[in-house]
């Protein structure tokens, strides 16, 4: 059985995929299944994966089955983790330890990371491979990597996420769908000329995913970077989403990384950027493109 924990803007593109491609249970564990989006295969369980008699029932509601479990609930706005360090980490670090030592029948888990594990790269120097260092420069990318040492003293894979975008399946809304509103409506966005990321959409992220869950247990590293192969500024970014929407360039203006970063709680990297090579060979791909 698919457990996705957490069924979220990534959560839910996944779920559109293993539903299509695949023939076992999905479950779908939720704080709120009414916000879900009810794919017909999928079977919602309410969750809150902080609260331990949920996640009892959870295991209960799981028992019995073998397990491929996506584990992506988390409270990750950096500005707010930053103010709120204390209920990120019962998120973030409590609940996880609690679920991998509560759920039962686990064969692979595949924990959300992200690149901000990793901290910054120095101007001009290679893209982040799973054997370097990690740094984290904010509290996010802290919390995250004290989370991938439960995960791999679990012996799990932790998949570390570069910035992923795209429309929204649910009724909240990315991001995203705020851009393609205003620029669909003929107004300008203003987006930063940096912050530059190995950026993927939502939904190649959700079917690299499942295509990794397919690799054997055995063969599977305990970190994956999971990323695109390009370098997207989120002006590049901006500029993507006009064209997506057919608006014109012109709309998507450039603002000074330095402008913006004085609006921010917690720091950003100004570049950061990943190397999937694993990935690639684990899957046996020769390319990621953005595809947004
Ligand atoms: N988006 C990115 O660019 C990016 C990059 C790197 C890594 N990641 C990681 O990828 C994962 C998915 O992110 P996303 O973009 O899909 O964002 P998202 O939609 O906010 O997904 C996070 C999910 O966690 C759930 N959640 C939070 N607290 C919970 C709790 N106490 N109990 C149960 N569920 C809880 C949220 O549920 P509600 O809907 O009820 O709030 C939401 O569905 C996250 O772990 C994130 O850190 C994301």
């Amino acid at each position: 059985m698919y457990l996705v924990v957490g069924a979220g803007f990534l959560g839910t593109y996944l779920i559109k995929y293993l539903s299509a491609h695949t023939r076992e249970r999905i479950a779908a564990a939720v704080r709120d299944p009414a916000a879900a989006k009810p794919y017909p295969r999928a079977e919602y369980v309410r969750c809150n994966i902080t609260n331990p008699a949920d996640v009892k029932s959870l295991a209960s509601y799981c028992a019995g089955e073998p397990l491929t479990v996506f584990y992506f609930a988390a409270l990750h706005n950096v500005d707010y983790l930053f103010e709120h360090g204390d209920e990120g980490r019962k998120v973030n670090i409590d609940a996880l330890s609690h679920f991998l030592d509560t759920v039962p029948g686990i064969e692979k888990f595949f924990f959300a990371s992200t690149d901000c594990v990793y901290g910054e790269n120095a101007p001009g120097s290679p893209k982040f491979k799973e054997t370097d260092l990690c740094r984290p420069i904010n509290l996010y990318g802290e919390q995250k990597l004290e989370a991938e040492s439960i995960v791999r003293a679990h012996s799990y894979t932790a998949v570390r996420f570069s910035y992923m975008m795209g429309p929204s399946l649910l009724e909240k809304r990315h991001f995203y769908d705020r851009l393609a509103e205003k620029l669909t409506a003929g107004q300008p966005v203003e987006m930063i000329d940096g912050m530059v990321r190995s950026a993927l959409s939502y939904e190649t992220a959700a079917s690299l995913l499942a295509r990794l869950s397919d690799v054997p247990a055995a063969l599977l590293p305990d970190t994956v970077n999971l990323c695109s192969d390009g370098e997207y500024s989120k002006y590049d970014l901006g500029l993507r989403i006009a064209a997506a929407c057919g608006a014109p360039e012109t709309l998507v203006r450039s603002l000074p990384e330095a402008e913006a970063a004085a609006f921010f709680r917690d720091r950003r990297a100004s570049r950061l950027v990943m190397d999937n090579l694993r990935l690639k060979n684990l899957l046996h791909i020769a390319r990621i493109p953005l595809e947004v």
